[in-house]
């Protein structure tokens, strides 16, 4: 338990306990840093925090997930990274950036963290670290700080402090978050819409490869490059700011200028937001069969288009979307292993784990894990009562 861990390892009773969940992406995928429309919502599993603020320029955590790091410990005066530090420099970039611009925080704290997102399963539990620890510092020294400004401060410690080059979905998607809705958001204009996710005869079923993304953010960096040149190549002809801003017709009127490559990951970007767009339609009327379709899709065009699944994925994806009672399933994230999705009728949830399982296992020669997602709220302190 958290408050025990606490009371052992720092002698004293900690004041306050917060959470900040996980995210999955319903779809709008690898669009986000294309000026796209993503369509994500945070979970019921993220990270939790007990927490008691000192008189002193110290920070002292400790994760119950790696025990064996022991306590790491840091000056709010010295807050350059260092790998050393581990996942504690997600704390020092908050820190850094909340600093730069509230002189009030002028004293550390003692923290326990427990985090219960499955390790590398690309359920953004680096975002929902940065946002747990902003909502720390806003409640512990009253900041005024809005829920999209704690988005793009999360965002700019990911960017800037630890080197990710990711776009702005995840931690949008958790500061916004609320329980049983999605956010439709416009990355372009930062413009967002609540959509109310009632799915009374079917779940979201949570499907993870266990396949770690180690060579996640290479790949993701070199996605990320190829739309930049496929953009600057297509200007030329083409009057647009974003990808996702040009039609499919304007595409193939311009394939000329891009290799094979940039035309595919063009190609991705744009019909991805089409579908993000029919998505939320769907969703509105209540048509879940309509957006398991689009699902479908979004599989396809990520495998064959943008090239981001691998074997673990599309065994996962593949083998869900046979089964009996699947509206649909995807790929969730930035790919290259780690999670899938799929909408699946409430009675034939246990015989869709049982087969999907046992087909991933005979192929991959590992076992998957299945949760069923339940949509919860944006970063919190926890009433007494919740803990
Ligand atoms: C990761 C990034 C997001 C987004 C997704 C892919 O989760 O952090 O910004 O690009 O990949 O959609």
């Amino acid at each position: 338990m958290l408050k025990e861990c606490f009371v052992k390892i720092f002698e004293k009773e900690p004041t306050a306990i917060y959470f900040s969940p996980g995210r999955i992406n319903l779809i709008g995928e690898h669009i986000d840093y294309n000026g796209g429309l993503v369509f994500p919502c945070p979970i019921t599993i993220g990270t939790y925090a007990a927490v008691t603020k000192r008189n002193d320029d110290l920070v002292r955590c400790y994760s119950q997930n790696f025990p064996e790091l022991g306590l790491i410990e840091f000056n709010i005066n010295n807050l350059e990274y260092d790998k050393k530090d581990n996942w504690v420099n997600y704390v020092k970039g908050v820190t850094k950036f909340l600093r730069e611009k509230y002189s009030q925080i002028n004293t550390g704290f003692d923290v326990v963290v427990y985090g219960n997102i499955p390790n590398g399963s690309g359920l953004s539990s680096s975002a929902s670290l940065e946002l747990l620890f902003i909502q720390i510092f806003k409640s512990l020294f009253e900041l005024p700080i809005s829920k999209v400004e704690a988005a793009l401060l999360g965002k700019k410690v990911e960017n800037e402090y630890i080197g990710v080059n990711s776009g702005i979905m995840d931690q949008f998607a958790i500061s916004l978050g609320k329980k049983d809705t999605a956010i439709l958001l416009d990355c372009n204009t930062l413009e967002y819409n609540y959509i109310p996710v009632s799915m009374p005869n079917t779940k979201i079923v949570i499907m993870n490869t266990n396949k770690r993304r180690e060579l996640a953010d290479s790949k993701y960096n070199e996605r990320r490059a190829e739309c930049e040149s496929a953009l600057e190549k297509l200007k030329v002809k083409i009057n647009a700011d974003t990808l996702c801003e040009i039609t499919v017709e304007e595409l193939e009127q311009n394939k000329d200028l891009l290799t094979e490559n940039e035309y595919k990951r063009t190609h991705h970007a744009i019909t991805e937001n089409i579908r993000t767009k029919a998505s939320a339609e769907a969703f509105k009327n209540n048509d879940l069969v309509e957006f398991g379709k689009l699902l479908n899709g979004s599989h396809k065009s990520l495998k064959e288009d943008y090239e981001v699944t691998g074997v673990e994925l599309d065994t996962l994806v593949e083998a869900a979307q046979q089964q009996e009672g699947v509206l649909g399933a995807r790929m969730t994230g930035a790919g290259f292993g780690g999670c899938s999705l799929a909408i699946v009728e409430n009675d034939k949830i246990d015989k869709f784990i049982e087969k999907v399982g046992k087909i991933y296992a005979d192929k991959i020669g590992y076992e998957a894990s299945f949760y069923i997602a339940k949509i919860g709220d944006g970063p919190t302190k926890l009433e007494k009562e919740e803990i």
